[in-house]
């Protein structure tokens, strides 16, 4: 996920259980223009294996040249996301414009199949509106074009992030092709997991937003799969703990000050439901230097701590 699957999120969802991570989506023409920015975002460790490399674009011959550039950093599986909704994107026909036009969404996969050294997956959205749903049609395609998996986000490109996704996308297009399916879409919790697996037969479930500051949720959507029980939240020395490692594993990659700058916004995402949120939120925002994080730290556990304590 674009701003959120750095290389030191993805390590702590492996920990936490994640069985396949992915990169941040990067540009097929950043890589071959071998733009510095675009290459930094390729790099990853061992321990974040098995992981897949996001391509995206709309030009054959790019994704081509792009998927020979990638498969060099050895990833497990590259990724083609014909799915993404944001106008950037879309208006250079890549992400869910491909959707628009099946005949080059052939092109642009076949040529990364032929590129690469690695499977090819491609992540789908349902269509670019309700009217012209055609991901059974697009996941078609791209079986025939060689891809070894179809993760399908359930929605339209119209759609955004908004409705609740339609699982039954995700059910059709399973009988429709017999690649893998991945199923995506609002999965906040083990027990969606497990409805989604059962209503749809997919073979695998993709989570987004939910796991934003929240790398715990592949350990409990595992538990719940496993045992059909519910793990209880993280108390706040965890949550705390793994807060600081997230830092120090940025700080390795990006060094101390962009480090902590990124925090930023890490710690927006893990503070949501905290108690004093808010308050906490408007210092977040102006954290300069890993003493500044530990203040924070230290105030969450005490604000938390506390009302843990009256509450019992
Ligand atoms: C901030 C943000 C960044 C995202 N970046 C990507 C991305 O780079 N590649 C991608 O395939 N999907 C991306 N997505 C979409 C998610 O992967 C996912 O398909 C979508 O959020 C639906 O799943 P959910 O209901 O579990 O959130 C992003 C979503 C969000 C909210």
């Amino acid at each position: 996920m674009a701003g959120v699957s750095t290389g030191a999120y993805r390590l702590l969802a492996r920990r936490f259980g994640a069985a396949l991570v992915y990169t941040e989506m990067i540009s097929s023409h950043g890589v071959v223009q071998d733009s510095q920015r675009t290459i930094a975002l390729l790099s990853f460790t061992p321990d974040e294996r098995p992981l897949a490399i996001q391509l995206f674009g709309a030009n054959p011959e790019v994704m081509h040249r792009a998927a020979a550039i990638v498969s060099e950093f050895a990833p497990d599986l590259i990724d083609l996301n014909l799915g993404c909704p944001v106008r950037k994107v879309v208006t250079r026909n890549g992400g869910a414009a491909i959707l628009k036009d099946l005949g080059l969404a052939r092109e642009v996969i076949s040529a990364a199949v032929a590129g690469s050294r690695v499977p090819v997956t491609v992540k789908l959205r349902s269509g670019w509106d309700e009217q012209t749903k055609i991901y059974i049609e697009a996941g078609q395609v791209a079986q025939e074009a060689g891809a070894s998996a179809i993760a399908l986000h359930a929605r339209t490109r119209s759609g955004l992030y908004g409705g609740k996704a339609d699982w039954d996308d995700i059910r059709r297009l399973k009988e429709a092709v017999s690649i893998p399916v991945i199923g995506n879409g609002d999965i906040t919790c083990g027990e969606d997991a497990r409805r989604m697996i059962d209503q749809t037969g997919c073979d695998a479930v993709m989570v987004g937003r939910a796991a934003m500051g929240n790398p715990w949720i592949f350990r409990e959507i595992n538990h719940f799969l496993e045992t059909g029980r519910t793990l209880p939240p993280p108390p706040p020395e965890e949550k705390a703990a793994l807060i600081r490692e997230h830092a120090r594993l940025l700080e390795i990659a990006h060094g101390e000050h962009r480090a902590i700058l990124m925090m930023r916004g890490v710690l927006s995402r893990y503070s949501r439901g905290w108690i004093g949120g808010a308050e906490l939120r408007r210092k977040m925002v102006r954290m300069e230097t890993g003493d500044d994080l530990t203040a924070l730290l230290d105030q969450y556990l005490a604000l938390n701590n506390q009302s843990a304590a009256t509450e019992h």
